[in-house]
């Protein structure tokens, strides 16, 4: 591999995050596919050492590299999280949920993507405390933003041969926001015609999911129902170990597992790796590593078929031993 490396900044963060990044750095660089990984520091350890969640230079680093492996953070996660997802100006946030062969879930045929719209509604930060009784919190919609998001789901449909879009909302209670949100959708929809359009409530697209996962194809979202549906498609596919996400923007790219910091398990070698794995994979496929994203995922799909698992999901490994069965199949 003469090629030069590609730069990717590791933000570890708290609990969990060291480990399931670690675990995503090893199975990328087995690949063969050169890489220059740097570590920075974020999170509730470093704020209580340096003072800041989210220090300067961590910033930077994200900015500079070709693409950030992002672990997990305690109880700074939306200090860091939401901080980098704006800087970086990752405006879509990717969110698969699929089911894998020998993880029990509720539904084998899952197979889905719920594209979050990641820079505003709720997430926007404008909260206030009108009487010490009274707080507001106002969700921003912005047409620039929904036909962006829209865009992107249409673009992702279309590239990876999915022939539907939902657009889920609550139009029916939030009349001008989600109004706005869906009259965007059906705007941009109009401009792809080889892909169906539908749109569905939020509360009625949950219990669908759970009924039945395999009605929808690709969801675009507004970002607070994003961040619901993700965890609750998760859910069915078996857990959130399964589950990466991609912040995509113009400029940068950020990966980062849908689970958390699990501080209860951390530091013991008990952390599924899978799901930053997937996100090394998702990271690969960014990088224009197709074959060596494939790899990986089939990889991991067969080290799972094979119950070569941590023992959230019914095995006996741990991390370690677990992101070996990976990189054995590679
Ligand atoms: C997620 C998380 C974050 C979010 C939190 C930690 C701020 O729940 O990535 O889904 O709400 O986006
Ligand atoms: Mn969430």
């Amino acid at each position: 591999m003469s090629k030069t490396p590609h730069h990717v900044a590791v933000i570890p963060g708290d609990g969990i995050g060291p480990e399931v990044t670690a675990a995503a750095a090893q199975v990328l660089t087995a690949t063969g596919v050169a890489f220059a990984f740097r570590s920075y520091e974020a999170g509730d350890d470093c704020l209580e050492r340096t003072g800041k969640a989210l220090p300067q230079e961590t910033l930077d680093g994200a900015l500079a590299a070709k693409a950030v492996l992002f672990g997990a953070v305690g109880k700074s996660a939306a200090e860091v999280i939401l901080r980098l997802r704006a800087e970086l100006g990752t405006f879509a946030n990717l969110r698969p949920s699929k089911a894998y062969q020998g993880v029990p879930c509720l539904h084998p045929k899952t197979d889905l993507m719920i594209v979050r719209e990641n820079t505003e509604c709720l997430y926007a930060g404008h909260e206030s405390r009108l009487t010490p009784e009274v707080v507001t919190a106002t969700r921003v919609i912005t047409r620039g933003a929904s036909e962006r998001i829209a865009r992107f789901a249409f673009d992702y449909a279309r590239a990876h041969g999915r022939r539907m879009v939902t657009a889920v909302h609550k139009s029916n209670v939030l009349r001008l926001s989600d109004g706005l949100f869906l009259e965007c959708c059906r705007k941009v929809a109009a401009d792809y015609r080889d892909i169906a359009y539908e749109e569905a409530l939020v509360d009625s697209a949950a219990m669908k999911l759970v009924l039945d996962p395999t009605q929808y194809q690709v969801m675009v979202t507004t970002n607070l129902f994003g961040d619901i549906l993700s965890d609750l498609a998760a859910g069915v596919i078996g857990g959130l170990g399964l589950c990466p996400s991609a912040n995509l923007g113009p400029e940068h790219a950020l990966f980062e597992p849908v689970h958390g910091s699990a501080p209860d398990i951390a530091g013991q070698g008990k952390a599924n790796p899978s799901a930053a794995i997937l996100c090394g994979a998702m990271l690969l496929r960014h990088l224009g590593e197709e074959a060596a994203a494939l790899r990986v995922e089939k990889a991991l799909e067969a080290a799972l078929a094979a119950g070569e698992v941590t023992g959230d999901l019914g095995g006996s490994l741990n991390t370690t031993a677990a992101t070996g069965a990976v990189i054995a199949r590679l």
